[in-house]
């Protein structure tokens, strides 16, 4: 069965979560899935050995991180010899979709990167885990989009069987490797 390789940057701990979901899923149809966080001191990436590879990150003050896309972009004639797929974790993705799009539109182009899928999740609002000042920030933020503000629970908005069809359609077309 076919390598794939996951790599994720994650800040609150959210887009890990996904990209564990979707190793799940595909180790449970028999492939051999890595799982690596991007390390914002300057990872390398070796794609060798992989016939898939699937980047996911979140979104953070209207864009993705600067780190990975400078990866992405070192990596880009790796990438594009290879089946791939970005997943973008916000909360854009629930309240405004176009923008989403927008700021995958925007990271896909600045990495030179043309995956064969690119997807949006909602991601979590968790109040809890957050601290004083980025819950008041994120109330404010999130108040002015008319969304959930009762900070005394946590909010997760991914919707899981997404996650999971997105997996399988990755994993459809390797099949046949
Ligand atoms: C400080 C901060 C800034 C954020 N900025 C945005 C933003 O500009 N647009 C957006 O859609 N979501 C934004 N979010 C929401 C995150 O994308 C969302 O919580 C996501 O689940 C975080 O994923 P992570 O835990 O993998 O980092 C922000 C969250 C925080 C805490």
């Amino acid at each position: 069965m076919a390598g794939i390789l996951i790599l994720y940057a994650t800040i609150e701990g959210h887009t890990a979560r996904v990209a564990e979901r979707i190793a799940k899923g595909l180790r449970d149809k028999g492939y051999r899935v890595d799982l690596h966080r991007a390390d914002p001191a300057g990872a390398s990436l070796d794609l060798a050995g992989y016939e898939g590879v699937i980047v996911g990150a979140s979104v953070h003050y209207g864009r993705h991180p600067g780190h990975l896309r400078a990866l992405l972009r070192k990596h880009r004639a790796a990438l594009a010899a290879r089946r791939s797929a970005f997943f973008s974790v916000s909360l854009s993705a629930r309240h405004k979709p176009a923008a989403a799009q927008r700021y995958v539109r925007k990271f896909l182009r600045r990495a030179g990167w043309q995956p064969q899928q690119a997807q949006t999740f909602a991601g979590a609002l968790p109040y809890s885990k957050y601290p004083a000042w980025k819950r008041l920030l994120m109330l404010a933020f999130v108040g002015l989009a008319g969304g959930d503000t009762d900070m005394s629970r946590d909010y997760e908005y991914t919707d899981w069987d997404g996650v999971d069809r997105f997996a399988d359609a990755f994993a459809r077309p390797l099949d046949a490797i």
